[in-house]
């Protein structure tokens, strides 16, 4: 597998406008009731900044600052992702990974190494984002999750129960009860009006139709679209698409949410009211999410703690400020140069000019 290119160099501080300052320096301001359009919210302003010897100093995240922040330290974890692997090839399982030269022999055939020996932890009610590249792995990561992807090995642990050695029925009981993804590209059933998409999990379970209506005309009015349950997905925009989509995940009311890089492909104004959306809701439901995305600002904002993805390993987990601060190698810290340049403009030219900050020793943050 050919290694995705580094992030090219930031452009130089002094090119960039206060507005264009990376939205991880930024605190959101408190979201607005949802609606299906853009809203007048301005987003908030506050910039970073560094100290006298440099080190980067950074106002609370989107989540540091909301009640609360994100999820207790201390609270119980809700998915373990140990030692996992996938490679793309023919009888994958059938390589030895703790073997490196087999390995290197699968690659040399043309397998592809997604995700290599990969470890987390997920605490109940925290926004856990992976972040990397394209082509670093995030997509495979999270279909493994739910064995939409088959794993080559590892363990996948979901509130105690082992994914990864459910039967076809226990895996489709997981599927249709304990986690709910949203995708890229909303999935929407084209043929059914945005009610009935949104209540599609709940008949797939089962439920009696009064219930499935009753939760669909929730999900709805959380997402702020209750006006438009009987309207088909193509008069939707593709910002109301995207809320149907989350509506349709949150009805079926699934502790575990994955969201692979649900607001990509959205103009940046709809894009930064959809992050609003889903900490607001976040603050009132505490759901767990693993959150897909290649984008800095949005890992910043939304995560609890991020994961960075590199050629299918992680490279470094942590809190924002821990990453942008420390980061744990060059690889990072190309992707974290604009916030630390902003912080820097921020605090003027001396300040600017001061030392880089002592990266933390030993440690990547990774979870054990
Ligand atoms: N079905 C497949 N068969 C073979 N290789 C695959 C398959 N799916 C993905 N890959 C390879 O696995 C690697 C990781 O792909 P993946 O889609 O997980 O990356 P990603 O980080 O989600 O990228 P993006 O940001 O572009 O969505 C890539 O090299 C990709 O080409
Ligand atoms: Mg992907």
């Amino acid at each position: 597998m050919t290694p995705p290119a580094v992030p090219p160099p930031a452009a130089s501080p002094a090119s960039r406008t206060a507005s264009s300052l990376p939205a991880a320096a930024t605190v959101a301001a408190p979201p607005a009731a949802p609606g299906p359009g853009p809203s007048a919210r301005p987003p908030g302003s506050t910039t970073a900044t560094a100290s006298a010897n440099g080190a980067v100093s950074l106002p609370a995240s989107g989540r540091d600052a909301r009640d609360g922040g994100g999820s207790h330290p201390s609270a119980p974890v809700l998915l373990a992702v140990q030692n996992l692997w996938k490679i793309y090839a023919r009888h994958d399982r059938r390589i030895d990974v703790h073997d490196p030269e087999a390995v290197e022999r699968a690659e040399a055939r043309g397998a592809v190494v997604a995700v290599r020996d990969v470890s987390f932890r997920v605490r109940r009610g925290e926004i856990f984002v992976v972040m990397g590249l394209s082509g670093s792995g995030k997509s495979t990561l999270v279909r493994c999750l739910l064995r939409l992807v088959e794993p080559t090995a590892g363990r996948i642990l979901v509130d105690g129960d082992d994914v990864t050695a459910m039967d076809d029925r226990q895996l489709t009981a997981f599927r249709r009860t304990k986690v709910a993804m949203v995708f890229q590209h909303y999935g929407l059933l084209p043929h059914c009006t945005v009610l009935e998409n949104v209540a599609f999990g709940l008949r797939l379970r089962g439920e009696p139709r009064p219930v499935q209506l009753q939760r669909a005309r929730e999900a709805l009015a959380r997402v702020g679209l209750e006006k438009w349950a009987g309207r088909y997905p193509a008069a939707l925009s593709g910002g109301m698409r995207q809320r149907v989509g989350i509506a349709r995940a949150l009805a079926r009311d699934a502790d575990l949410l994955l969201m692979d890089e649900p607001f990509s492909g959205l103009d940046p104004l709809i894009r930064r009211e959809l992050q609003d959306e889903l900490l607001r809701l976040q603050a009132e439901l505490h759901k767990t999410i693993v959150f897909i995305t290649h984008d800095l600002q949005e890992a910043l904002r939304l995560g609890d703690r991020l994961a960075i993805m590199q050629a299918g390993r992680i490279v470094q987990v942590g809190r924002p400020r821990e990453i942008i601060q420390h980061p744990a190698d060059d690889y990072v810290r190309r992707f974290v140069q604009d916030v630390r340049e902003a912080a820097a403009l921020a605090a003027g030219p001396l300040r600017a000019a001061a030392p880089e900050p002592v990266p933390a020793k030993g440690g990547t943050g990774l979870v054990p």
